[in-house]
């Protein structure tokens, strides 16, 4: 069986405030892209990572990770999905059609070991599957003015998190046949679920958080450090 990562690092991440992309702001010595890469090439099993960059990133080379061999560096794309589906293509140039990609957020550095294991194992079982924690809040609807219209029931209801993982071309043949459709594509497993597919939920951890806001440094830095 071989593995191998693909990670989306072509999104500016507006919402952090900052000038330049979440993926290189700086965490515990570290740049968070950094964080990342590495805990997938730590990983026993994955031997690749292709990294899809912004058309005008110029911070990818004064990153760590540049210069392990086993990293390889694409164009991105408008949104996530063009990104991801640049970088299954140019993979699927270097690796067999039935291999497994796990495709992980540049902007998530504290995947744990434990967690990237269980879902390697759990999640090719069927046609993959993917990272996740399940909701313990009480969920609300509201309309556009904030007034609640309804409670949702929390049973089943999931945090989608990434890892997710599928077959080389099984994913990227759904996410292209998506993207043709016209149809939105906020993560891989909505992909393969619109292509007929059940992705398994693998239970992960709450602290495989996505930096998406300046809070969120500070509390990837606590994670890290423990
Ligand atoms: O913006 P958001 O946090 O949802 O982005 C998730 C991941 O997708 C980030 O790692 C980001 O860099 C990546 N991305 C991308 N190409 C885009 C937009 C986002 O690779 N066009």
């Amino acid at each position: 069986m071989t593995f191998h990562a693909v990670v989306p690092a072509a999104g500016l991440g507006k919402r952090m405030g900052s000038d330049f992309p979440k993926q290189y702001l700086s965490l515990n010595g570290r740049m968070v892209i950094d964080w990342s890469i590495q805990a997938l090439l730590n990983q026993p099993g994955i031997e690749t990572v292709t990294v899809a960059l912004g058309r005008e990133d110029d911070l990818w080379p004064t990153t760590k990770s540049i210069a392990d061999p086993r990293v390889t560096s694409v164009a991105g794309g408008a949104e996530r999905c063009h990104s991801v589906l640049n970088a299954l293509q140019d993979l699927l140039g270097r690796a067999a059609e039935d291999d497994w990609v796990l495709v992980h957020d540049a902007a998530r550095p504290c995947v744990s070991r434990q967690d990237l294991s269980r879902l390697m194992e759990l999640a090719q079982e069927g046609t993959g599957g993917l990272l996740g924690v399940p909701v313990h809040d009480t969920m609300k609807r509201t309309d556009e003015t904030g007034s609640i219209i309804a409670t949702v029931d929390r049973d089943c209801l999931w945090h989608a998190q990434t890892p997710q993982m599928f077959p080389l071309n099984v994913l990227r043949k759904a996410l292209a046949d998506a993207l043709v459709a016209g149809v939105t594509v906020t993560d891989e497993a909505s992909a393969m679920e619109w292509a007929g597919y059940q992705p398994r939920m693998v239970e992960g951890s709450a602290s495989n958080i996505k930096i998406t806001r300046p809070a969120d440094l500070e509390l990837a830095g606590f994670y890290l450090a423990g």
